[in-house]
C-alpha cells in the first residue's frame, strides 16, 4: 500500500463526471464498443456497490457493480475499475475490488461477474468461467469471463444468457 492519505468510499451522485473522465483515460473512446459495456448499457450501478479511492478529495480511482440475470439467476457484474495511471501499483485497484467484493458478500449476492486478465483478478479469487456455459451479448474472449462464487456451489447450476438487468425492471 501507499504513505499517501488514500481512503475509500461509496460513490456518491456528484462523482460522476470524475468518473466518467477517469473512464475516458484509463479505457479511451473504443471502450463502448465492449461487450461488458453492452451489459451496462441503460443499467444503474448499484449504490451501495460502488466505491471511489480519493487521495486528499481527488477521486484516482474508481468501481461499480451492476445487477445481471444469468439465464434465472441473479449476479453481479464488476466494472469498470479503473486507476488514475499516476497512482498505479500502489494497491488501489485491489483494494477496490476487495472492498466491492467484501460488500456484495455481506449484502448477500452469490456470484460476481466480470471480463477482465484473470492474472489481475485471480488475486482476489476469480477463476475463469468455464467455457460455454453462459451466453454473452457479444463476443469475449472466453479466457477473460472471470466469475467469482460468494456463495458455495452458486455456479453449479448455472447456464443461460447474461443479460443487464436495465433501470426499468430494477427493483
Ligand atoms: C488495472 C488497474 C485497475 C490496476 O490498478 P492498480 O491500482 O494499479 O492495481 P494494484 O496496485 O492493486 O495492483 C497492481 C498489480 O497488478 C498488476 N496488474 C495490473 N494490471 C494487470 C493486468 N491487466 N493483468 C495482470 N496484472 C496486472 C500490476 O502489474 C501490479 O503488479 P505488482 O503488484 O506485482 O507490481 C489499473 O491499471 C487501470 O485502471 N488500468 C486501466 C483500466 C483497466 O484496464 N481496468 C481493468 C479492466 S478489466
Amino acid at each position: 500500500m501507499t504513505d499517501l492519505p488514500l481512503t475509500l468510499r461509496h460513490e456518491h451522485a456528484a462523482d460522476g463526471a470524475a468518473i466518467a473522465k477517469l473512464h475516458e483515460r484509463a479505457f479511451g473512446p473504443g471502450r463502448f464498443a465492449k461487450t461488458a459495456y453492452r451489459l451496462r448499457e441503460g443499467v444503474n450501478a448499484l449504490p451501495t456497490l460502488s466505491f471511489v479511492a480519493l487521495v486528499g478529495t481527488l477521486i484516482v480511482g474508481s468501481i461499480r457493480l451492476t445487477p445481471l440475470m444469468v439465464g434465472q439467476t441473479p449476479a453481479l457484474l464488476l466494472g469498470p475499475l479503473a486507476v488514475e495511471q499516476a497512482f498505479s501499483s500502489i494497491g488501489i485497484g485491489m483494494n477496490l475490488v476487495n472492498r466491492a467484493v467484501e460488500a456484495a458478500r455481506s449484502e448477500g449476492h452469490s456470484l460476481i461477474f466480470l471480463v477482465g486478465d484473470e492474472p489481475f483478478y485471480s488475486r482476489a479469487g476469480f477463476v475463469v468461467m468455464p467455457f460455454n456455459r453462459v451466453e454473452m451479448p457479444g463476443p469475449v474472449d472466453p479466457k477473460r469471463l472471470l466469475v467469482l462464487e460468494l456463495v458455495p456451489g452458486a455456479l453449479a447450476p448455472l447456464e443461460g444468457r447474461i443479460v443487464g438487468v436495465k433501470r426499468s425492471n430494477a427493483a
